[in-house]
């Protein structure tokens, strides 16, 4: 039998604007928007991941202040996310049953790109906070992730998305899924260049 994986994300008006599902790696993965009822699941996946990610890398001892922070900025952007009045994106998560494995982020382009790239990038959306638990890395999410926000995205007319990575391993993943970067910043993080990705959401809709 197949696994399937179910999409289904909310407007904000807490109405299903979609609900579609796809093979995928993993069985019964379920992609929606974050409701309150995630908040805790989710704030464990960065809590996780993050540290998980610095440690690979071999930054873990040395910058824990530095993914302190990124967390501290991740859980706020969760909890902007629930209050619509405060930030106007979208927040996904992927659940394998009560669980948040995953999740996935589009909102306003973030200092880093608007930094690199002289503020060309200002009106083009971000897609961020891409996090898996380290145990279910490797087996799809991400890009089940990537796909349920990209076709939220054609569906609202969005033709454009950006993204950035300094992790050299997520660097890795993305070369091969969005192929060359618009720009590469040399040595832009103590261990690790910064990547900039712009891209079509027609090139990721099947
Ligand atoms: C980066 C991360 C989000 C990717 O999620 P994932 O579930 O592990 O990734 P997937 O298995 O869905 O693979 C995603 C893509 O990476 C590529 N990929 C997978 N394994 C790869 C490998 N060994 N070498 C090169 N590319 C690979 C593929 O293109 C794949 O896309 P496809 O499914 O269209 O073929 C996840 O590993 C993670 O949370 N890492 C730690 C935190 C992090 O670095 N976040 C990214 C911040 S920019």
């Amino acid at each position: 039998m197949k696994n399937f994986c179910q999409i289904c994300v909310w407007d904000k008006g807490r109405r299903p604007t979609h609900l579609r599902g796809y093979d995928a790696m993993i069985n019964d993965l379920l992609i929606r928007q974050l409701t309150t009822d995630d908040i805790e699941s989710a704030y464990q996946v960065f809590e996780t991941a993050i540290p998980d990610a610095f440690e690979k890398e071999g930054l873990g001892f040395l910058y824990k202040d530095l993914y302190r922070q990124i967390i501290v900025d991740k859980r706020r952007l969760v909890d902007a996310s629930l209050d619509h009045l405060d930030w106007d994106g979208l927040f996904l998560v992927a659940k394998l049953r009560e669980t948040v494995i995953g999740t996935i982020s589009f909102g306003i382009c973030g200092d880093d790109i608007k930094k690199c790239t002289d503020s060309h990038f200002h009106s083009i959306g971000e897609l961020g906070s891409l996090y898996v638990l380290p145990c279910y890395q490797n087996q799809g999410v991400g890009s089940a992730l990537i796909k349920a926000i990209v076709m939220h995205l054609s569906d609202q007319g969005i033709d454009q998305f950006c993204l950035d990575s300094g992790y050299k391993r997520a660097q890795k993943k993305w070369l091969k899924k969005f192929g060359a970067p618009y720009k590469v910043i040399k040595d832009y993080w103590p261990v690790s260049d910064q990547m900039i990705w712009l891209c079509k959401v027609s090139d990721f809709i099947e």
